[in-house]
């Protein structure tokens, strides 16, 4: 017992070290997973699902450990000593034990299998009110404007309701059994105690033999119902992190940067056209298609913009130079590489992007700065914030450069939000530049100080550029209109005013004031 007690303490400081160990190796290999896979991954999870899956497993896997190395050392000690000393007075009581453990461990084994068919089926309902949870907690203020503060709960409340349901025929089960199982001992010790005391009567044993093997048959006992006990927690791990893996075992995004270390460098051309579309093909998913026969070459520092219905394409367009998926066919080239070939890491070192969505992350202006280039010195940080049109906002807040933002940039007004991403942007200072509609979201005021921002961004650089409004596109080089996920034309603004297309109806129908003219803009985005 002193043996017990000290091995018992021993692997319990392993196993709270271990537990603590596999939770920070898990916790950083889902996380190295998540920043691996493609963007194609987290179009269809939700946040909190990815999130509550962590948990469980987490939970789940160490709890196991945990419990395994405090106990089953000190079990198997237990069992070792029960064998041996029951062996030497009476090898068939012995042989009994010895068939007992086994027996009572695969019946525990087959119990829990069916128990996991309930777990599963509770993991999922967790998993949905999670993602969902996350997702009202996230959007609150959509919620309370909406005041679909109830549905919310409710919807919530249903899946863990179902959970409850679904606990009861579990437990019922499990418990059910388990009495089954414990009676079926209990009367197999019946018997063991039975044939202790007929062969003591029948003088094989002495009194002290009885006694001490009395005390051994009880000592036996324990170890049975921890052995089921430590199976029981294992299928709990092995359900709990099933999600776990099945994430673990998705396809990387090839040439990822987290897989990669800097890699080769890439040979960048100067000379080559610094994007090409080569008779690209692309769709999300299955074969409908989203762009078809997309030739386009955009020449070093131009300024090219694209113009077509909402939901025609631009931003998938713009997604393939970015790498965030690859062309169903054809080949997308970015300064004479081809997308798919060089590391992503290289490739988005030479784009800089500002979205109609500001996307900054919580913590201070200057950190959300850095992102772009975390070696600037605050000079740099000044000039890019200057240049941005940003410096002057900045400077009136209480704390300038360290004024903390809140999530995602809650405490700054849109125009301020977007003119940082501009600055972020220009601390990136890559060669390629993309705008996907950065000023969409913004009054005309705003608009005016971002786009002003934007204009000293797009200089000297070869800038993509998504907008909604007509204005600010009347002075780039070439514009692209797309028709049903077509190149529809390709040409100078002065050119495409011409020739009656998609762009001199949209210039013809800002110019004139009816309500279908407005209905048309709308349609392309171009009006609000
Ligand atoms: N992640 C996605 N998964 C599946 N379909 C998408 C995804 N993103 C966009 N689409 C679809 O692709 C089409 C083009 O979308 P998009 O390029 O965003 O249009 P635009 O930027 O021109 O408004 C739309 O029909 C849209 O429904
Ligand atoms: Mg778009």
């Amino acid at each position: 017992m002193v043996a017990g007690s000290v091995v018992s303490n021993v692997t319990g400081y392993f196993g709270d070290m271990m537990s603590a160990r596999i939770r920070a190796i898990l916790s950083h290999n889902y996380f190295h997973k998540l920043l691996r896979l493609p963007q194609r991954y987290f179009d269809s999870e939700l946040t909190g699902t990815i999130i509550s899956r962590l948990n469980r497993s987490i939970t789940s896997v160490s709890e196991f450990l945990k419990i395994f190395a405090n106990g089953f050392f000190t079990t198997i000690l237990t069992v070792v000593v029960v064998l041996v000393v029951a062996g030497l007075h009476s090898p068939w009581l012995a042989l009994l034990l010895m068939v007992i453990y086994p027996t009572f461990t695969y019946l525990t084994a087959l119990t829990s299998r069916k128990w996991q068919v309930w777990e599963r089926a509770k993991n999922e309902h967790y998993d949905v009110a999670g993602g969902r949870f996350a997702e009202a907690v996230g959007g609150l203020r959509v919620v309370k404007a909406f005041t679909t503060e109830r549905r919310e709960l409710e919807h919530f409340d249903e899946h863990y309701d179902e959970t409850v349901v679904l606990t009861r025929r579990q437990s019922t089960f499990w418990h059910r059994m388990d009495v089954l199982r414990r009676g079926a001992l209990d009367v197999v010790f019946f018997f063991v105690y039975v044939i202790i005391f007929v062969a003591t009567a029948q003088g094989t044993f002495s009194i002290a033999s009885m006694v001490l093997l009395i005390q051994l048959v009880n000592i036996a006992k324990a170890p049975v119902t921890s052995m089921s006990f430590y199976v029981d927690t294992l299928q709990r791990a092995i359900t709990g992190s099933n999600e776990y893996f099945r994430v673990m075992d998705e396809t990387d995004e090839p040439l990822n940067p987290v897989a990669l270390a800097d890699g080769p460098a890439v040979d960048w051309s100067d000379e080559d056209p610094v994007i090409e579309f080569d008779d690209v093909d692309f769709g999300y998913a299955g074969d409908k298609l989203v762009l078809h026969d997309i030739d386009l070459t955009i020449r070093r520092g131009e300024r090219i913009a694209f113009v077509g219905e909402s939901g025609g394409g631009k931003t998938t367009l713009v997604n393939l130079v970015l790498k965030l998926y690859e062309p169903t066919s054809g080949e997308v080239r970015v300064r004479g590489q081809s997308v798919v070939d060089v590391p992503t890491k290289a490739l988005r070192r030479q784009v800089g992007v500002v979205f109609q969505d500001a996307s900054l992350f919580s913590g201070t202006i200057r950190e959300n700065l850095l992102y772009g280039d975390p070696a600037a010195d605050d000079d740099a940080l000044e000039e890019a914030a200057r240049r941005a049109n940003a410096l002057g906002f900045i400077q009136r807040l209480p704390d300038g450069f360290d004024t903390e933002i809140g999530e995602r940039g809650v405490k700054l007004s849109g125009g301020q939000k977007q003119r940082i991403s501009v600055a972020r942007a220009m601390l990136k200072n890559a060669p390629i530049l993309i705008l996907d509609e950065a000023t969409s979201a913004l009054d005309t005021k705003s608009e005016r100080l971002v786009q002003e921002g934007l204009e000293e961004l797009m200089a000297e650089r070869t800038s993509l550029i998504i907008a909604h409004r007509l204005s600010t596109i009347s002075a780039v080089d070439r514009i692209v209109t797309l028709r049903g996920g077509r190149i529809d034309e390709v040409g100078s603004p002065e050119e495409l005013a011409q020739t009656n297309g998609i762009y001199a109806q949209l210039l013809a129908l800002q110019a004139s004031d009816s309500a279908a003219g407005r209905k048309l803009l709308r349609r392309f985005g171009i009006l609000r």
